[in-house]
């Protein structure tokens, strides 16, 4: 066999290869016999598809999703950043999930006190309401791609909401934010880069403008709570305020729209008992674990070595890194029986689709409830509910997402 850094066994898999984006799932299963870790060339650091390393390093303090604040570019060996990411890479430094702490400890705390569970339950009736408006318009259509016509309308308008930001604004904050987050797939180019690096600087003179409406005319919503923190004893700079903002705007939609999307092709392929799926809340809770668990829409996360350590008999050095596959991790037959088959009634097991450790996703509790009230009413409303194609995921590892939704009823 051939091996990598440490010793570490190898593997050549194009993240960009059609077969590889439409179905992962095989060649995770590759990695995960090949070993604890395994170095995955195209990215050139070792990955782990196992559950037990992937939670480990997840909860393991000397990996971090940050590593300038421990060792100098030259100490790294890192070039200087590329003057044009200057705007993208100051929205990073405002960012909490891009952060250790303490600033990450700082930031994640003023939005835990704003994004409290009685703030996302109160969402509940307003989330049911939409997704009946939206079936309502299709209903006598007979056919639709539900990726626009669902999965895609309802977290931006509930993260709009939250935030209380205009609905309307919706399409050009998706517009921006997918320019923003497309800087993290895989083989991102300098056009992908400058989009970002533009809508960064578009999206920050938004949020803007509406922290000074807010500061003006305070609401009840999420966006006038951060700024009364910024304003108040815990100081949260007017860059963090902004970067805050849109981090929960992109962060609350892009998984989200795609977690639906997969649920529902989840839920339509064929030989799955649709019949006691939603029966009550309890069977509910158990299958919205289960599309979390069997194919979540964010596949890899990756942190540093803070220090020199010795992680799964690797010895890492301060500023490497260790990519951690979800996805591949939720599939583990060490944490799951049969782990590849789709069993909604499944008791749901510890999964990783949300993280874990200290940057365990903030917006769970509103994404899980997000699904847990649009599933249902979509295969109620829709009874006779079945897929006009087969599925066809979107060309954008690490990302999982649908291209198209196109069903019947
Ligand atoms: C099904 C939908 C979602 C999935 C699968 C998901 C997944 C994740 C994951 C895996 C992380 C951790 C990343 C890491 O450890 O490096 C994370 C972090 C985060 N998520 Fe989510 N997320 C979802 C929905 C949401 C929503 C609705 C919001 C906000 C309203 C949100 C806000 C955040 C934030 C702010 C962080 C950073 C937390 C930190 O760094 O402490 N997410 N999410």
């Amino acid at each position: 066999m051939e091996t990598g850094p440490g010793n570490l066994p190898r593997f050549a898999q194009d993240p960009k290869e059609s077969a590889f984006v439409q179905d992962p799932y095989p060649a995770y299963r590759r990695l995960r016999a090949l070993g604890d870790l395994v170095v995955w060339e195209a990215y050139g650091f070792p990955v782990s598809a196992r559950h037990g390393v992937v939670s480990a390093a997840l909860k393991e303090r000397r990996f971090g999703r940050e590593i300038l604040q421990v060792a100098s570019r030259e100490e790294l060996g890192w070039p200087e950043p590329a003057a044009h990411l200057a705007p993208f890479l100051a929205f990073e430094a405002g960012s909490m999930l891009e952060r250790e702490p303490p600033v990450h400890t700082r930031l994640r705390g003023l939005v835990n006190r704003a994004f409290t569970g009685r703030a996302v339950e109160r969402l509940a009736p307003e989330i049911a309401r939409l997704a009946g408006r939206l079936l309502d318009a299709v209903a006598d259509r007979w056919e639709a791609d539900l990726l626009p016509a669902f999965a895609e309308p309802i977290p931006v308008a509930v993260i709009c909401g939250l935030l209380g930001l205009p609905v309307a604004d919706g399409p050009q904050l998706v517009a921006w934010s997918h320019a923003m987050v497309a800087v993290y797939q895989f083989g991102a180019t300098r056009a992908v880069e400058e989009a970002a690096v533009a809508a960064t600087l578009a999206f920050s003179d938004y949020v803007r403008a509406a922290i000074r409406d807010r500061r003006a005319r305070p609401g009840e919503d999420l966006l006038s709570a951060l700024v009364a923190a910024r304003d108040g004893a815990d100081r949260l700079s007017e860059e963090e305020l902004v970067a805050t903002a849109i981090l929960l705007m992109n962060a609350g939609h892009e998984g989200t729209v795609h977690a639906l999307g997969n649920a529902v092709a989840a839920l339509l392929a064929p030989g799955v008992d649709r019949r006691a799926i939603f029966a009550d809340g309890e069977a509910t809770r158990r299958t919205v674990e289960e599309c979390l668990r069997h194919d979540p829409p964010l596949h890899l996360f990756t942190r540093y070595a803070l220090e020199d350590f010795d992680f799964a008999g690797h010895p890492f050095r301060k500023g490497d890194r260790i990519g951690l596959l979800l996805a591949a991790a939720n599939r583990d037959p060490v944490a799951f029986d049969d782990p590849e088959a789709f069993q909604p009634a499944r008791i749901p097991g510890p999964h990783l689709a949300f993280g874990a450790g200290i940057h365990f996703c903030v917006g769970a509790p509103l994404a899980r409830l997000e699904l847990a009230i649009a599933l249902p009413i979509l295969f109620e409303r829709l009874p006779g509910l079945r897929a006009a194609a087969p599925p066809r995921w979107r060309d954008s590892y690490h990302f999982r997402g649908l291209e198209r939704l196109d069903c019947l009823w």
